[in-house]
């Protein structure tokens, strides 16, 4: 299994509940490491762009005005098979289908505010993890 990088985001309902040392402790503990983190508050344009592929489901508007409600955090997780890995401590997109000691199972009740955002493949996290970061934001761990 090939080492890769996958972008998460920490959305504002975890941030307001104070879960972010929670949440990246779980992404470490499982083996991922941060390569790269911030927080930002998304402007709608940048929260847009980034929902792009969903722009024509019904849920678009509210999806942006939750990822645009506060700040959120962003970090590239790296390591092997970190794309299915972080999907995995994720759970499912509704937290009510979340297997138990997921982080959406954990910390949230509804699929409109779940918590967490994790690239769905390698190809969709190389084009994410370029949304927000650019290369040399990108620090590699030789430890
Ligand atoms: P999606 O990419 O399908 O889920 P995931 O985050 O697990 O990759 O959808 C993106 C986000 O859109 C999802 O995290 C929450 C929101 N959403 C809704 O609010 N209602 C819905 O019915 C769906 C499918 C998604
Ligand atoms: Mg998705």
């Amino acid at each position: 299994m090939a080492v890769e990088r996958t972008l998460s985001i920490i959305k504002p309902d975890a941030v307001a509940k104070n879960a972010i040392g929670e949440i990246l402790g779980r992404f470490e503990k499982a083996g991922l490491k941060v390569v790269a983190l911030k927080m930002l508050h998304l402007s709608r344009e940048q929260a847009e762009g980034f929902y792009a592929e969903h722009k024509e489901r019904p849920f678009f508007g509210d999806l942006v005005a939750f990822m645009t409600s506060g700040p959120v955090t962003v970090q590239v997780l790296e390591g092997e098979d970190a794309v299915k890995k972080n999907r995995d401590l994720m759970g499912a997109t509704n937290p009510k289908d979340a297997e138990a000691g997921t982080i959406r199972a954990d910390f949230a009740e509804t699929i409109d505010e779940n918590a967490v955002h994790g690239s769905d493949s390698a190809e969709s996290a190389a084009r994410e993890v370029d949304y927000f970061f650019a290369d040399e934001e990108l620090c590699p761990r030789t430890r």
